[in-house]
């Protein structure tokens, strides 16, 4: 049985989004204390620098997990399918439940290189590289992409076409290409999506993603239309890192402190960043943990001006020794 297979007996199973330069392991292992999805995906790995000797060191710390963190799935883009095979003869090796290709991201650069959401635009490529992968490795192949590239009338013909892939799951982002993250994602597409994988590849998982806030939400989306499988949360662990949570609970300052507390632990010991983990992209996760309680705003500007993790831990223990 598939990972996908089995997580469908939780139907609606829970995954939190792949985001770069977000969702390490360091923050992963954040939300799994917090409250667990059913599945972790990596940040996305590009298979050209995991290919080439010099790049590999550099691109694979996004590959980092322990052990609590399965299941969990790579997620990689390139448009070289040769690319594409080495890397997941490696990645099987690794332990890895799934291996995601990334079809969606609008990105300029990734653009620009032929992956992410430039193969909505090359669907023969796009077979191809689906098809070289699953012929490296025995892992489960999964696609996330969007509804299309450019207009909204044409987003059929795209998710068809994967459909045919004969793919263990289909993540689909409801907004285009073009539309970035600028319009709401298009909910009511969901039932003609739900009804394109019934009619073409009724054994693909369909996990739907898009302004899903968090579990009761997304149970909510699943009771309407039963024929999702999962739901993906990406931006909703911004607003709330609970948001995976059974039961919404409210959480006291001193919760969401002590949670912060266990990111800069975890960052220093995954040094995720690099072989000297550098401070500042940390800075951007302060505001989900000092947010909504007297004093927040004055204490996340004290806190920009740490310059390490030990600097962070000083500021907040006078703080809290002055309440
Ligand atoms: C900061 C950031 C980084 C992202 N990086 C990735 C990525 O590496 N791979 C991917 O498939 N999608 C990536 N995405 C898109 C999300 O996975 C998700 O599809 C998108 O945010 C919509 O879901 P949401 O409304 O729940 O946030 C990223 C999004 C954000 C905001």
């Amino acid at each position: 049985m598939t990972i996908w297979e089995e997580l469908t007996s939780k139907k609606p199973f829970f995954a939190l989004a792949p985001m770069e330069d977000v969702t390490d392991t360091a923050f992963r292992q954040v939300i799994l204390r917090a409250a667990r999805p059913d599945v972790f995906f990596t940040e996305f790995m590009n298979v050209n620098g995991f290919c080439h000797p010099a790049g590999r060191t550099n691109v694979a710390r996004r590959l980092k997990y322990q052990p609590s963190e399965q299941p969990i799935i790579a997620q990689v883009w390139g448009s070289d399918p040769e690319k594409f095979t080495e890397t997941a003869t490696e990645l099987a090796k690794m332990g890895f439940a799934g291996i995601d290709i990334n079809m969606g991201c609008p990105d300029k650069a990734v653009v620009r290189a032929g992956g992410g959401s430039a193969l909505i635009k090359n669907p023969a490529l796009a077979a191809d590289i689906i098809a070289a992968i699953k012929a490296s490795c025995s892992q489960p192949i999964s696609v996330k992409t969007r509804l299309g590239y450019s207009s909204i009338d044409e987003w059929q013909a795209w998710p068809s076409h994967l459909l045919q892939q004969d793919l263990a799951c289909l993540t689909v982002h409801l907004r285009t290409k073009k539309e970035m993250s600028k319009v709401p994602a298009h909910h009511e597409l969901i039932p003609e999506i739900i009804k394109l994988r019934d009619e073409l590849a009724p054994e693909t998982k369909l996990v739907i993603n898009g302004d899903i806030a968090d579990r009761a939400a997304g149970n909510e989306l699943a009771h309407k239309h039963p024929g999702i499988d999962g739901i993906m949360i990406g931006r909703g662990v911004f607003a709330n890192p609970f948001c995976f949570e059974q039961t919404p609970q409210h959480h006291s300052r001193e919760e969401l402190i002590d949670l912060l507390v266990y990111h800069l632990d975890k960052f220093d010991e995954e040094k995720c960043r690099a072989a000297s983990p550098k401070f500042d992209p940390l800075k951007r996760f302060f505001k989900i943990y000092i947010n909504n309680f007297p004093g927040a705003s004055d204490l996340r500007a004290k806190l920009m001006q740490a310059k390490n993790t030990t600097e962070v831990r000083d500021i907040l223990d006078t703080w809290i020794n002055q309440k």
